[in-house]
Order: structure tokens, then C-alpha cells, then sequence
């Protein structure tokens, strides 16, 4: 049984972060969405949106869970058994982000991998912070987020401008 853990802020999950899903779901045999903190951001959703928008957009694919860890990822990792840390990479930008983060867990944890998938190429420029700002001021996001969560997520950002 080979786990992988795909870990991020979720915030909100949009189309890129829906590829990388499917895609860490024909790989592994089973694959955790974990929402995790990521102590740089400050979230725009509770912790529960974005579980409950990941629950929705994931309830067709019968080998992805999700879950939350608000502690160390590795300790999560380790606890689960899992093989592998997913991460999307999109632009050469994400690159040294992504790889300092990956060498620290490698360092902190030997028995997992972290492996990259790249994005596909609809989703390069996208970001949920691109998303929030659209939404925020009114644009049109349905080709950015999952069709299932549009209205949630259209609803709960322009309110909050
Ligand atoms: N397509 C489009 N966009 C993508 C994408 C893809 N394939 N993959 C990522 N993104 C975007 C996201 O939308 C997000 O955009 P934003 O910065 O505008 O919000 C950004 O890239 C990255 O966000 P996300 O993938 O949700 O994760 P993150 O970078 O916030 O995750 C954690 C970081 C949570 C994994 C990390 O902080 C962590 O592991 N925390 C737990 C504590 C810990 O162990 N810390 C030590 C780590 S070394």
C-alpha cells in the first residue's frame, strides 16, 4: 500500500490544486488531502471550508482522503506510514520555496519522498491568492476553482470585501 500526503493551505483549493489530486491519485494507492497550517499566511477560509470544499471536489475519487495537521508535516507522515509528500510546481518562482521545503523535511524525516508533479499548463498563473482577488472585486473565477465549490466560494468572497 503505497500512501502519498498532499499537503497545503487549501485556501481555497482551485483547478490547479485539483489536477495535482487526480493525477497523485493514479500514482499512489491512496492519497491524503491534508489541510496544513502554513504559518506565513493567514487564512481567508476557517479550517472547516476548506475541508469541507476539498470533501466535495474529492468524493468521486474512491483512493483520496482528506484530513487537518496543525503540527509538523513529517510527524504526520511518519504517523500515517506515508511514502511520498506531494507538491504542485508551477513557475521556476515556486522552485527554491519548494525545494528548501522539501530538503527540510527530507532532513527532519529520511522515510518519505517528496515528489513534484508539474502543473499542467492552464494552471500555471493560477494561485488561490489570484482567485480571492478576482472574486473580491467581482470577477468571474469559473475557470479557476472546481465547478462543485464555485458558488460557495463566490458567495463567501464577495461578502467580504
Ligand atoms: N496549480 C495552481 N496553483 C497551485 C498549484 C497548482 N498545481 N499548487 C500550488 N498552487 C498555489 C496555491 O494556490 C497557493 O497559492 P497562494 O500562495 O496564492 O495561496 C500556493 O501555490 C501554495 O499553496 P498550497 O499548495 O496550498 O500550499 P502552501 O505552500 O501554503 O503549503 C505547507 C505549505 C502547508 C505544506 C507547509 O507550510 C507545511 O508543511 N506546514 C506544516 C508545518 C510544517 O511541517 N512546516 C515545516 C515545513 S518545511
Amino acid at each position: 500500500m503505497r500512501l502519498a500526503v498532499y499537503p497545503g493551505s487549501f485556501d481555497p483549493v482551485t483547478n490547479g490544486h485539483k489536477d495535482i489530486i487526480a493525477r497523485a491519485a493514479q500514482l499512489f494507492d491512496a492519497v491524503i488531502v491534508l489541510v496544513s497550517v502554513n504559518a506565513g499566511k493567514h487564512p481567508s477560509f476557517s479550517t472547516t471550508e476548506r475541508v469541507n470544499m476539498l470533501l466535495e471536489i474529492t468524493k468521486d475519487f474512491e483512493n483520496v482522503r482528506v484530513d487537518i495537521n496543525d503540527g509538523l508535516l513529517v510527524d504526520y507522515v511518519k504517523r500515517v506510514g506515508a511514502v511520498a509528500i506531494v507538491r504542485g510546481l508551477r513557475a521556476v518562482s515556486d522552485f527554491e520555496y519548494e525545494f528548501q521545503m522539501a530538503l527540510a523535511n527530507k532532513n527532519l524525516y529520511d522515510g518519505a519522498e517528496t515528489v513534484f508533479l508539474t502543473t499542467s499548463t492552464q494552471n500555471m498563473y493560477l494561485s488561490s491568492s489570484v482567485v480571492k482577488e478576482i472574486a473580491c472585486f467581482g470577477g468571474d473565477i469559473s475557470h479557476f476553482v472546481p465547478e462543485s465549490i464555485l458558488g460557495a466560494i463566490t458567495e463567501r468572497l464577495t461578502n467580504k470585501k
